[in-house]
């Protein structure tokens, strides 16, 4: 049986031989992947390593910050932030349809990353995150309806357009391989354990139109759903949690005044291979805490609703 500690060293070695003299660009997005292929990376070859993270205004709260502390805590290499939060909403105006929003932010995150990309002299190699499952996802979106069900942005694209050569250094592995990997690599537990996020981040959740204001508010009540889900010790045994604002108004009673706000939507699932999920049976006191702060805390939020659909047949993810 292989242990992590060889696999890491191999790996490591096999980069180095790989890339040689190279200099390879890492995109970050503060999820485990990019976080452990950028690890080894910096382990093979230091700063001839630059990392890229793209903030497309899409991520949660004071995600970006988080995702810098963490990296410049652990690695002392060249990472380009790219602030395009006023390039994606632009680009996301009016457009309510999920696959065509999924299209736009792909479609704007090349750009950006590209241009940032090619302001960076001298690389031969771009480094991604895939795993194994993205290897047969990817293949079965060819051969099956299945993976075309929703865009994944996430395999493809970025390579054939910039020129670079693919450096892959887990696409070997599953997700619980890579968690021990990242581990062993010394990044924070915080960080190795953290939940999956799509790529579309919360415009996926924040249904219909998206707007910076609609963003803030599902930005908080996101925020209040994992801090108590994480305070109850949950955090760990679940798979997903997160907020989705629906795009509807309900009635409400405040002191003596109607109010006419916007509708929460939590979400929890567990899952193995994210294929199918079961709705988590949440503790009853964790709701209600969930429920009164959010709808105390965040501004323009008069009712929550906790989604008990498992998958099939729904999502994961509203849109
Ligand atoms: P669904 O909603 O299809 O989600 O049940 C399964 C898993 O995939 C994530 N997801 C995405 N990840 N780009 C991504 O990178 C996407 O467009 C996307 N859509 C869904 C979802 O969060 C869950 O973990």
């Amino acid at each position: 049986t292989w242990k992590l500690g060889d696999f890491a060293r191999e790996t490591i070695g096999r980069l180095k031989e790989q890339i040689g003299n190279g200099r390879v660009i890492c995109g970050l997005s503060g999820g485990v992947d990019s976080a452990v292929t950028a690890a080894l990376l910096y382990q093979a070859i230091g700063p001839r390593l630059s990392c890229i993270l793209v903030d497309n205004g899409l991520l949660r709260k004071d995600e970006q910050a988080a995702v810098i502390a963490e990296f410049s805590n652990h690695f002392k290499t060249d990472l380009h932030v790219v602030q395009a939060e006023t390039e994606f909403l632009k680009t996301l105006e009016g457009i309510t349809e999920p696959q065509e929003k999924r299209r736009r932010i792909g479609h704007a995150f090349i750009e950006c990353f590209k241009r940032e990309a090619l302001k960076i002299k001298d690389v031969e190699f771009l480094a991604q995150g895939t795993l194994y499952p993205d290897v047969i996802e990817s293949g079965a979106a060819i051969d099956g309806p299945a993976a075309t069900i929703k865009l994944h942005h996430n395999v493809g694209g970025l390579p054939a357009e910039l020129g670079f050569k693919l450096v892959e250094p887990l696409r070997d592995l599953f997700k619980d391989e890579v968690r021990r990997l990242g581990l062993e690599l010394g990044l924070p537990e915080d960080l190795v354990w953290r939940h999956p996020f799509p790529g579309p981040g919360l415009a996926v959740r924040c249904l219909g139109d998206i707007t910076k204001p609609k963003l803030d508010v599902l930005r908080e009540a996101d925020a209040v759903m994992i801090e108590e889900i994480k305070a109850a010790g949950l955090y760990r045994t679940t798979s997903q949690a997160f907020a989705v604002l629906l795009p509807v108004q309900s009635v409400g009673v405040m002191g003596d005044a109607r109010t006419y706000e916007n509708v929460v939507a939590i979400r929890c699932v567990n899952t193995d291979d994210f294929m199918t999920a079961d709705w988590t049976h949440l503790p009853y006191e964790v709701l209600a805490r969930i429920s009164t702060r959010i709808i105390n805390e965040v501004k323009g939020v008069n009712r929550v609703c906790y989604d008990i659909s498992s998958k099939p047949p729904a999502t994961i993810e509203w849109e």
